[in-house]
């Protein structure tokens, strides 16, 4: 938690690594899924959070930095639900419609923390609903906001989630950084037997 919370310290997030300012790609995926409770898993500050507020979703946000989710509730109030957590421990998460997370699953190197994530994702989206996960690509940056990372594509993604989940599209797309460094993202929707 020091080190995202160190991340999120500086008060100008659109200077972070990851930000965007419009998130189309996420919100093309999530637009197709059925549902509107949605979890978005490493929330951090994102401004999607912004666009599917007003899409009527409603959402829950959980991160592992509790400063981040500070900054989310300085920005959106009792407007969202929030939760800190460990997505590498077991959770109690509740039941939701759609699991979204955008560049989170990369940093988790080990085997057991990946299995503890499917699990949670697991244990809140039942038959019908859907996960909505994007990583950097295995052809891209191995390396995010000084951490190593497991990246992916569409066969490990695939492997990874099993025979509980089906894929329904992918995108492969790249996020220019605030620094104008290209970031080739495999972005996913899943749904689950
Ligand atoms: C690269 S940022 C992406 C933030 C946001 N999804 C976006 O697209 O702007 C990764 C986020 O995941 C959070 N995070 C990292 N490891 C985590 C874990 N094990 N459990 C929960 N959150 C975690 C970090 O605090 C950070 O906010």
């Amino acid at each position: 938690m020091i080190h995202w919370n160190a991340a999120y310290s500086d008060a100008d997030t659109t200077k972070l690594g990851w930000y965007q300012k419009e998130h189309s790609v996420s919100l093309q995926l999530i637009s197709s899924c059925k549902g509107i409770r949605l979890i978005d898993v490493g929330v951090g500050t994102t401004t999607l959070i912004d666009s599917l507020l007003e899409k009527e979703y409603e959402i829950t946000a959980l991160d592992i930095s509790d400063k981040a989710l500070e900054i989310m509730k300085q920005r959106h109030g009792d407007n969202l639900n929030y939760v800190q957590a460990d997505l590498s421990e077991e959770l109690d998460l509740g039941d939701f419609d759609i699991w979204h997370d955008r560049a989170v699953l990369h940093f988790l190197l080990k085997e057991s923390e990946r299995q503890t994530y499917l699990a949670n994702m697991k244990s809140c989206i039942s038959s019908g609903g859907f996960a909505v996960i994007e990583t950097f690509s295995k052809d891209g940056a191995q390396i995010c906001c000084g951490l190593d990372l497991y990246t992916y594509d569409e066969n490990m993604l695939i492997e990874l989630l099993g025979d509980d989940w089906i894929l329904i599209e992918s995108i492969r797309h790249t996020h220019i950084n605030p620094f104008g460094g290209e970031r080739p993202y495999i972005s996913t929707i899943f749904k689950r037997v």
